[in-house]
């Protein structure tokens, strides 16, 4: 079958790749997609298995950090356009070894960038789009938003590995005139996030009555958005930004973590039929994360003013619904948070 684009989507085993390789195989049946993954202990093709056997969907594993593997690979699929997202991606861990955030966030990064620029020699049809975070832009006080003009300020090995992904893809426009987009997005929530980060951690805690690690007084604030809603924005962005610009992404949905915390809190007794007031008891205020950025808020007026993009769903119902889910779907969680996972939960939270 001859497909009008053959889109390669990196990191498509992971959170928020699982959700837009989903939406784009469904959505486009006359798009091929390729999704490219190393399955490191956050990517697990459980997470695709409603659309494994589509015909427009093909898996591949591999690293993007070996250069001769994607040269080859380039070669071989004459890629239309690639949408990374493909990267280590939990502060705590680029805390504890920030090397393994240089090699894929970065070098990772260049090696696709190098392969995109030797395989399209005219720039139309084609689009590098880099998917990246807020994070890149710093730590707010408790006023302020970040748009798109807000000067660089990352401050977690992770964050400066992403604002060094993004310069280096800009660089490649204006050096090379290589076709990219980027978009910087904030927290996501919802199904199949590794339960490391702050809301599946805690789901899955709370039912197994294990105690809640709140880093210091839990008064960082994050703006949350549902996962779905980023994956609408990355589709609306891939077919209609202006090539070379950058978009913000964000729920205009701020919460300080230990609101958030109570609400989960509050929802897992009602979901659990425990009396109101179980799940609060778990609460352990535990040594802060170093470094800790105080607040995230995104300002996403130009996407919503240039391509009408707002969130769908109210956090309300989505935590709802995101709580459900882990909770049907235990199995999931019983298999992610086997092995590797256990032996680093242990080290960071009871042995220190
Ligand atoms: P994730 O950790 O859930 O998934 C990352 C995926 O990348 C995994 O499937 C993993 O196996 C794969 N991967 C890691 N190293 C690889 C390598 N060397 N080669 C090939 N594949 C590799 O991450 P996520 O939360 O889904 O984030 C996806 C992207 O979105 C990242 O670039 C992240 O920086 C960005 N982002 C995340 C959030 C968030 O809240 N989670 C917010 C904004 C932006
Ligand atoms: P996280 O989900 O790791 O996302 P990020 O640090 O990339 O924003 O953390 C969200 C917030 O929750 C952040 O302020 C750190 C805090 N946090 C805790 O208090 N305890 C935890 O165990 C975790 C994982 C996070």
């Amino acid at each position: 079958m001859t497909f009008l684009k053959k889109i390669l989507i990196t990191g498509g085993a992971g959170f928020i790749g699982s959700h837009l390789v989903r939406l784009m195989v469904n959505k486009y049946p006359s798009y091929k997609i390729v999704n490219l993954d190393k399955l490191t202990y956050a990517g697990n093709l459980e997470n695709l298995k409603d659309i494994e056997t589509s015909s427009n969907y093909e898996f591949i594993k591999g690293d993007i950090v070996s250069a001769e593997f994607i040269a080859d690979l380039f070669k071989k699929y004459q890629f239309d356009a690639v949408i990374h997202l493909a990267a280590e991606s939990h502060v705590d861990r680029s805390i504890a070894n920030p090397m393994d955030f240089i090699m894929t966030n970065i070098v990772g990064t260049v090696n696709l960038l190098n392969a995109a620029k030797s395989n399209w020699s005219s720039t139309k049809n084609n689009l590098f789009y880099h998917v990246s975070t807020d994070e890149v832009y710093g730590s707010l006080g408790q006023t302020g938003m970040f748009t798109e003009s807000t000067s660089y300020d990352p401050r977690s090995p992770y964050s400066a590995s992403k604002a060094s992904s993004d310069h280096l893809v800009r660089a490649y426009f204006h050096t090379y005139h290589l076709p990219i987009v980027i978009s910087n997005c904030s927290n996501n929530y919802g199904s199949h996030q590794f339960p490391e980060k702050l809301i599946p951690l805690f789901i899955n805690n709370i039912k197994n009555n294990k105690s809640l690690p709140v880093y210091g007084k839990g008064e960082n604030v994050r703006d949350w958005l549902w996962v779905e809603d980023h994956a609408r924005a990355i589709d609306l962005i891939f077919h209609n930004a202006k090539i070379g610009e950058t978009y913000n992404i964000g729920g205009h949905n701020e919460w300080k973590n230990i609101d958030l915390i109570r609400v989960m809190c509050k929802i897992m007794d009602e979901e659990l039929n425990r009396p109101i007031g179980t799940s609060e008891k778990l609460i352990t205020y535990v040594t802060d994360r170093a470094g800790h950025d105080l607040r995230y808020a995104i300002d996403a007026t130009k996407l919503k003013n240039e391509l009408g993009w707002t969130p769908s769903l109210q956090f309300e119902e989505g935590i709802k619904k995101t709580i459900r889910w882990y909770l049907e779907n235990e199995n999931w969680l019983n298999q992610v948070t086997s092995g590797e996972y256990q032996k680093y939960y242990d080290k960071q939270y009871f042995n220190r």
